[in-house]
């Protein structure tokens, strides 16, 4: 492991695995490298869409995935285990049993490699949607290029005298080793590493003194170890909508307590809805009205926050969500050659991670000219600026998933890499399940729907389903 085969003697002396690098006193073999050496940190559905891409032209890459998980997959890798991994690492998937896909199939797709035909469901379930992202990889061909049960630990930049351009430190270990660590040097550096494994859970008056279960949604998996329990829940956006409709089947109380004005008017009466509890005693939570309620478990279903261990504070900048020095949400401003493909929050993932490998792989080939640092600089704080214009929070920096910011996204994207944007079809399809899962919570994952053209679908209604409630149309 971190050799390449055949590159034994040539590689990397201690000295040379300094920070700052000492370019002039050592020979690397990296010099001799015709390729370009791309490092791709993670193997979920991020990860290997920068495979496929990058290997399709194995003429002028060489690509390596580091996973740390003993599987590919990402997310979607569903363990029962919580807490630590068999290695001592934190698990990394926070996917639960009874999961569904919350967008239609149609709109998770990695563009150009269809679900299997006999696939008629369009919200599929979690299995079988690690099942698609396991035929990609053997599709593809990319399992030889994911190196399992391997931690990257550090990546740094190595100035290059002379040059603006940088090459990479990567610091890895194995999993089971992690005492061992190897350093390999590369010219691209992909960050894959998704951005749901870092769970914020708020500080709350009170919360050292409940003798109840105290959880982060991280960790649950399974609704059935509610019954006859009283839940609170506090943050309910995807998570907190879904595990409360599925806990409030066997708990005896499910309390659903957030601070959303758009909240969707079909949620099940059956659950109490109530503003953000600000305390919590012994027994339970304060509801802001003053009355106290008791509860066994309170659930914390408030997020994740940006995590990147590997990058020291002078690379990247985590300020309330908001992360710089990043050009279109992707590409480090100072280092152009760190590239992220998790920053974007609530869109439709696999087509735009396809969307951001061939725009990396162009901009790692020299295809794509960036703008000047100045004008990078201008357009991410410009961003910035009409987001908080247009009444988004601050922490909503790399927000997608309303009016149509992601699709105008993505026309800057396909327009920066010369490539076509992804099909009007997906804008409209997006806009109608996200209104048909406001009206209608407890059975949009009823229906179906078919891609029948650039610009339009059809709607499958399976017997038995309930009427379609959306009024987006078709
Ligand atoms: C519960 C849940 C449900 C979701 N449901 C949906 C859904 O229905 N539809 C949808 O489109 N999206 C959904 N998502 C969003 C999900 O994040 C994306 O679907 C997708 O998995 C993101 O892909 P990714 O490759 O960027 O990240 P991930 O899937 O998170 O994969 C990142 C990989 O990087 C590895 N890694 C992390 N750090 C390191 C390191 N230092 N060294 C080596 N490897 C590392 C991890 O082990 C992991 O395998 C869901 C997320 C969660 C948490
Ligand atoms: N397939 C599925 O069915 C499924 C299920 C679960 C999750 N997911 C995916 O998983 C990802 C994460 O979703 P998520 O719902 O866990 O996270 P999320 O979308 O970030 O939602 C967290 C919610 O908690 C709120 N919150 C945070 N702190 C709070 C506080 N102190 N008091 C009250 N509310 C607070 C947030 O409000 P603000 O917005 O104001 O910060 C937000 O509404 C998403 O990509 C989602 O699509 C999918």
């Amino acid at each position: 492991m971190g050799v390449r085969p055949g590159a034994k003697e040539e590689q990397a002396s201690p000295a040379c695995m300094q920070h700052p690098h000492n370019f002039n006193n050592c020979f690397c073999w990296w010099t001799m490298s015709e390729k370009i050496r791309v490092c791709v940190i993670g193997a979920g559905p991020a990860g290997c869409c920068a495979l496929r891409h990058l290997t399709a032209e194995s003429d002028k890459f060489e690509a390596v995935s580091y996973e740390r998980n003993i599987v590919p997959g990402g997310v979607w890798a569903y363990t029962d285990r919580t807490g630590k991994d068999e290695t001592g690492l934190p698990v990394h998937s926070a996917m639960y049993d009874k999961l569904k896909i919350n967008v239609p199939k149609e709109l998770q797709e990695f563009p150009g490699f269809p679900y299997p035909k006999e696939w008629k469901t369009s919200y599929i379930s979690r299995q079988q949607c690690l099942q698609y992202i396991n035929n990609f990889i053997d599709h593809f061909n990319i399992r030889k290029n994911i190196k399992l049960h391997i931690v990257v630990r550090d990546v740094s930049p190595i100035e290059i005298p002379g040059s603006k351009k940088v090459k990479w430190n990567v610091v890895i270990s194995d999993t089971r080793k992690m005492d061992d660590v190897t350093t390999e040097i590369f010219d691209f550096v992909f960050v894959c590493i998704g951005h749901d494994s870092n769970e914020y859970i708020p500080n709350i008056p009170g919360m050292e003194d409940f003798k109840g279960k105290i959880m982060h949604s991280r960790n649950y998996r399974h609704a059935e170890l509610f019954e006859g329990l009283d839940v609170a829940l506090l943050g309910i956006h995807y998570t907190g909508e879904d595990v409360s409709m599925q806990i409030a089947r066997f708990a005896r109380k499910v309390y659903a307590c957030h601070d959303r004005d758009n909240f969707p008017p079909s949620f099940p009466s059956h659950i109490e809805q109530h503003k953000p509890f600000k305390r919590m005693t012994k027994n339970g939570i304060v509801l802001p009205d003053g009355k106290e309620v008791k509860v066994d478990v309170v659930m914390f279903c408030t997020g994740y926050r940006y995590s990147y261990p590997f990058l020291k504070n002078d690379i990247i900048q985590v300020n309330d969500e908001r992360i710089t020095p990043i050009y279109k949400h992707m590409i480090h401003i100072k280092y152009p050659s760190l590239i992220f493909f998790n920053i974007p929050r609530q869109w439709s993932y696999f087509p735009h991670f396809n969307e951001f490998a061939k725009l990396a792989v162009r901009i790692a080939d020299g295809r794509v000219k960036l703008p000047t640092e100045k004008e990078m600089i201008k357009d991410s704080e410009d961003d910035y600026q009409k987001r908080l214009e247009q009444g988004l929070k601050p922490r909503y920096a790399h927000y997608m998933g309303d009016i149509d910011r992601q699709w105008g996204y993505n026309k800057d994207l396909a327009k920066m890499g010369g490539f076509e944007p992804l099909p009007p079809v997906l804008e409209k399809l997006w806009d109608d399940v996200m209104d048909e899962r406001y009206m209608n919570i407890t059975h949009n994952t009823e229906f179906n729907y078919e891609i029948t053209g650039k610009d339009s679908y059809k709607i499958l209604n399976p017997e038995g389903s309930k009427t379609r409630l959306s009024k987006a149309s078709g």
